[in-house]
């Protein structure tokens, strides 16, 4: 079946769009939940799984969480849970999944850019990640959680991101490019985290859409 793309002009509010209730790629949350779809980032020994032994988790933001099948992963490990997204029905599936089991604060943030503050305070969490996700983000909406996850980290804590470093057609749709991954690279990415005061510890290229296409950073807040 033919998907028709969103003409919306606005990049960030495009990408948004995919998500939405009847987007070209809403129908990505019934599938992601797929043995064989969750094994790609939580199987011991792939490089998701092993840096996210860094983080400490008792305090932590899924960003772009989609319907939350990451953070259900180490549910057991989090006290307080924090689910951003752009998408108001995956974070009502989200709300489905974790029912009243945990202290869980859905943040549903329209703009796709940074952090609400009056959701979270600065300084407030010992953990912010997002898996799958940020690889189709414009810069600008990178950038803003860039700025956001270092305001709400909590002085020494950790990171980590799944971003896309696919570096041809700047300026172009992400959807025309393998994976709609999003025009980035490694270095932009890290310059920009340092930008922010991040330290990078560990950034690392992988082969996932086409060869290369793929980065995961793991920073620290000083
Ligand atoms: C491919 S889905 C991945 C969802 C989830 N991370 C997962 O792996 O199941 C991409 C997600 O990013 C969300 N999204 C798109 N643009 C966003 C933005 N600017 N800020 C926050 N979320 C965004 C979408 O609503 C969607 O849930």
């Amino acid at each position: 079946m033919a998907i028709h793309f969103p003409t919306e002009k606005n990049a960030t509010k495009r990408v948004i769009s995919f998500w939405e209730k009847g987007g070209p790629d809403f129908e990505y949350y019934a599938s992601a939940d797929q043995e064989d779809w969750i094994k790609v980032f939580w199987e011991e020994n792939t490089v998701f799984c092993k840096l996210f032994q860094t983080l400490d988790l008792k305090y932590t933001l899924e960003i772009a969480c989609g319907t939350g099948r990451h953070s259900a992963q180490v549910s057991d490990k989090i006290e307080k849970l924090y689910l951003l997204d752009t998408s108001k029905a995956a974070l009502d599936l989200a709300e489905q999944r974790f029912g009243n089991q945990k202290d869980v604060e859905y943040i549903h943030h329209q703009s796709g850019l940074g952090i609400p503050v009056d959701r979270i305070k600065d300084n407030a969490l010992t953990a912010v990640f997002s898996y799958d996700a940020m690889v189709h983000f414009e810069k600008e909406a990178v950038e803003s959680y860039l700025a956001d996850s270092y305001r709400v980290l909590k002085p020494g804590a950790y990171a980590l991101f799944h971003h896309s470093n696919y570096d041809k057609n700047p300026g172009g749709k992400f959807s025309d490019n393998p994976g709609w991954r999003n025009y980035m690279t490694k270095s932009l990415f890290c310059s920009l985290s340092e930008k922010y005061g991040f330290q990078v510890v560990h950034s690392e290229v992988f082969s996932f859409s086409t060869t290369d296409s793929d980065c995961v950073t793991l920073l620290k807040k000083p």
